[in-house]
């Protein structure tokens, strides 16, 4: 069942944070689906800009729509992940996504109010959430790459009067991750900080953390052992979660770690069976590994055993 983040983040605030996983294709929804199944969370799918390209979008609508279907017990949301204006008024307009990102982080700050307000007016008409973004992560997104010195953390103050000017449903704050699998250079820490003051001057105001994966060492020592040649990546300690959900991150994006899962797989099929080249088996093999990874996240966001009192909460 699909459902607005809006209506998630109201069951989750200060309890939990409910995963924001990242897909592309059919083998990621499928993992996703019994990961968060054998869990019991709901969960919210994420769609870039990118993998919208990556086959197509009716594509990805097609494949969601058909795990729906053969997971009927699923509650989830669609959401696109950093978005542009146009790209969100696509989203609102498909009748398909529940929930859309307008990222203007990169702009000035007037600018970043005036877009992500046009676009939380259209989203609202049809009931569909918004997440906006302030401050800045560093590492890349699809075409935008931020310099490690520019990043900048979220001001409590200004992301007070971003909220009260746009109207945005959450709000994604720089907390010192970034994207990708690089993330800390010397100790890895979240701002909580940052959470603490946002929260003191909105309480009950759902947060976001991009950049959430934990780049998990034995996973980056088995792909490099299998071939791979990533350098000494460092992601977000995943005790940190549920802390950050107890200052209001309801939402947690994590992307890199599933594509780690998937390199991780595909390697070391491919170097104990050079002679095969059928993708099947360890597209399988990819399926049931990413579902397991999505179900133990799930437990470490406490969105894990979630789904019958969500269900009731929501009259379903
Ligand atoms: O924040 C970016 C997400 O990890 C999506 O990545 O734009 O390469 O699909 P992508
Ligand atoms: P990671 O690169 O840490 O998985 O972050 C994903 C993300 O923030 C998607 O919006
Ligand atoms: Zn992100």
């Amino acid at each position: 069942m699909i459902v607005t983040t809006a209506q998630l983040f109201k069951h989750a605030y200060g309890k939990y944070a409910v995963g924001a996983y990242n897909i592309n294709n059919a083998e990621q929804a499928m993992g996703l689906f019994k990961g968060c199944i054998s869990s019991q969370a709901p969960f919210i799918i994420q769609i870039s800009k990118g993998a919208r390209k990556y086959t197509d979008k009716k594509m990805l609508e097609a494949i969601i729509r058909a795990a729906d279907s053969i997971f009927p017990d699923a509650i989830f949301a669609v959401h696109l992940d950093h978005g542009d204006e146009e790209t969100c008024y696509d989203c609102i307009n498909s009748g398909f996504y529940s929930s859309v990102m307008i990222d203007a982080s990169h702009e000035t700050y007037a600018k970043n109010v005036e877009i992500s307000k046009r676009v939380v007016e259209a989203a609202h008409k049809k009931g569909i959430s918004v997440e906006a973004e302030l401050g800045m992560l560093g590492g890349v997104e699809e075409d935008i790459k931020v310099e490690d010195g520019h990043a900048t953390l979220t001001n409590p103050a200004e992301a007070q009067d971003f909220v009260q000017k746009t109207g945005a449903d959450c709000l994604a704050c720089a907390i010192g991750t970034s994207h990708g699998a690089y993330k800390f250079k010397g100790k890895q820490s979240l701002h909580f900080n940052v959470l603490k003051d946002i929260q003191q001057l909105m309480p009950g105001y759902p947060l976001v953390m991009h950049g959430s994966s934990s780049v998990p060492q034995d996973e980056v020592a088995r792909i490099n052992a299998a071939g791979g040649k990533l350098g000494s990546a460092v992601g977000v300690d995943v005790n940190e979660y549920l802390p950050a959900a107890k200052l209001g991150v309801t939402k947690i994006n994590i992307d890199t770690d599933g594509r780690l899962v998937w390199t991780r797989v595909h390697r070391e099929f491919f170097r104990d069976k050079p002679t095969e080249f059928d993708f099947r088996p360890p597209g399988k093999i990819f399926i049931e590994e990413y579902a397991k990874f999505i179900a133990s996240r799930n437990v470490l966001l406490g969105s894990a055993n979630q789904l019958a009192d969500l269900k009731q909460s929501l009259g379903k």
